[in-house]
């Protein structure tokens, strides 16, 4: 018994001079027991002793409460009555409030045991009745910390993900980005219709996967379509589906991409490019959610979520009669606005350096940064393909420099004729052709059926390849 007392820290003394403070093992549970009888309250820490434990008490409500503050209590087990201002109640909401994610189990005499059950519903795990069961008590413990355990490595987990990424893999910090983040959060759970808007690559794209990931449709499908790359005469059979011999060539039937969503999210990207003539089918599918597809008799209700993207201007686009006013009223319930990249340059050197993070797993060699003067250009240059330009100029360098630290921007960037191919020998041929593509894509300010002329492959092949590089 001896040598267990001595392991109880008992620490009935003001928090500032508590031994663990801002010493803690982080391996060891901290459980922190608060019960004004003393006989009851070593009974209940003694029982809790275990090596990998480190155990706190209290007598009253108030200095629980201070101990909670001050150290990193995994688990709370507290007299719901106790004397003086604060009771078990006050502590179960301070801890659960806490960002340390505070497992409670409350102790309760006989005839307080609705007050327990009500606790339960404000996140008390479990309670325990006096005089308590020394077996239950270890169990529910046990249990208690195993969730408090979870939950901690869940948050660790997701600071870890906010720290690499920004938010759900899109990079940034700025008070412009922390804005579209929380809209994103705001949005994605509640179904409801969302349009993101911003220039070419500035991460529509991935603002529509965050969206999906986060809404609770995140178990179904995520289907694309993207309206500009789909031939008109295709479009109308792409999207709502088509019966046998409904018409030239539809030899069998097919489901659209409004059916195939079903149960998830449709992104209807580049939804400026839907043709005119289509508009009125596509406002009533959205309105009515069922579908008929070409040629088919029966409608099919649909159970999926809208997200649509544009780097056009879509109110103008309804000015110049070109968009339908009651077609975008109905997909911009919600808008998600992405600023350009020259509107937020704090965010450059954070995407550079996680662009080099990732690049460095990809290429196999360390990539540290890059000099200061090309941070320099990196700052003043205008960014007009925003995020996608800058993440390949950043590959660019990476492929033809093979120096830890990268300096050899790319002229279009720097504006001067100082970017040399080195030797092509070696270099391989997919990063070449990206390489050209991307570039090609740029001098072209983005147009995508213009840039498949100069390079002289279809629209198709095109998209095929921003698909294959992720774009
Ligand atoms: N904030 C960001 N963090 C990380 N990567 C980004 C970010 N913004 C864009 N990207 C990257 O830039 C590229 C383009 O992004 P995305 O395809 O989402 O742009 P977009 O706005 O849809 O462009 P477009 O209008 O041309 O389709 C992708 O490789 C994407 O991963
Ligand atoms: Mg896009």
């Amino acid at each position: 018994m001896a040598t267990k007392k001595q392991k109880t820290k008992v620490e009935n003394r003001e928090p500032n001079d508590a031994v663990n403070v801002g010493k803690k093992d982080i391996r060891k549970d901290h459980i922190l027991v608060v019960e004004d009888d003393t006989a009851e309250l070593e009974t209940l820490a003694e029982v809790l002793v275990a090596d990998d434990r480190e155990i706190h008490t209290a007598q009253t409500g108030e200095y629980g409460a201070k101990l909670l503050d001050k150290l990193d209590i995994d688990l709370l087990i507290t007299d719901l009555m106790l004397p003086g201002k604060t009771d078990g109640l006050d502590l179960l909401r301070k801890a659960r409030k806490n960002e340390k994610k505070t497992g409670v189990i409350l102790v309760t005499g006989h005839g307080s045991v609705d007050t327990a059950i009500e606790a339960m519903k404000e996140g008390a795990h479990d309670y325990l009745t006096k005089p308590v069961d020394i077996r239950r008590l270890r169990a529910v413990a046990e249990k208690a910390l195993e969730v408090a355990h979870i939950a901690r490595r869940h948050k660790e987990l997701e600071e870890a993900i906010a720290v690499e990424s920004g938010f759900m893999g899109i990079i940034g910090e700025s008070p412009a980005m922390k804005t579209v983040f929380e809209r994103i959060r705001a949005a994605a759970p509640i179904d409801s219709t969302v349009l993101i808007t911003g220039e070419s690559g500035t991460g529509k794209e991935l603002v529509a996967d965050a969206i999906h990931e986060l809404s609770n449709r995140a178990e179904g499908p995520l289907v694309k379509v993207n309206c500009s790359a789909i031939p008109e005469s295709l479009m109308e059979s792409e999207l709502f589906g088509h019966e046998k011999g409904s018409f030239t060539g539809a030899s069998d039937s097919r489901p659209g991409k409004f059916e195939l969503s079903t149960g998830g999210t449709i992104v209807l990207d580049e939804i400026g490019d839907i043709p005119l003539k289509l508009q009125p089918k596509l406002l009533r599918v959205l309105e009515n959610s069922t579908v008929e597809r070409i040629g088919g008799r029966e409608s099919k209700k649909l159970d999926l979520r809208v997200v649509s993207s544009t780097n056009r201007d879509l109110d103008k686009a309804v000015e110049e009669n070109e968009f339908r006013q009651d077609l975008l009223y109905r997909i911009r319930v919600v808008t998600i606005n992405l600023p350009p990249l020259r509107e937020r340059k704090e965010d450059i050197p954070l995407l550079i350096e996680r662009f080099l993070a990732r690049l460095s797993v990809r290429l196999g060699r360390k990539l540290e940064g890059i000099s200061k003067e090309a941070l320099d250009i990196f700052m003043d240059y205008d960014w007009p393909g925003n995020v996608r330009e800058l993440k390949h100029a950043l590959e660019q360098m990476a492929i033809f420099s093979a120096e830890p630290v990268l300096s050899n921007v790319p002229e279009t960037i720097s504006g001067k004729k100082v970017f040399k191919v080195g030797s092509l020998a070696g270099v391989p041929i997919k990063d070449l052709e990206k390489q050209a593509i991307m570039q090609t894509l740029k001098d072209v300010g983005g147009d995508k059926k213009q840039a498949a002329q100069v390079l002289g492959i279809g629209l198709r092949t095109l998209y095929r390849k921003l698909e294959e590089y992720g774009e």
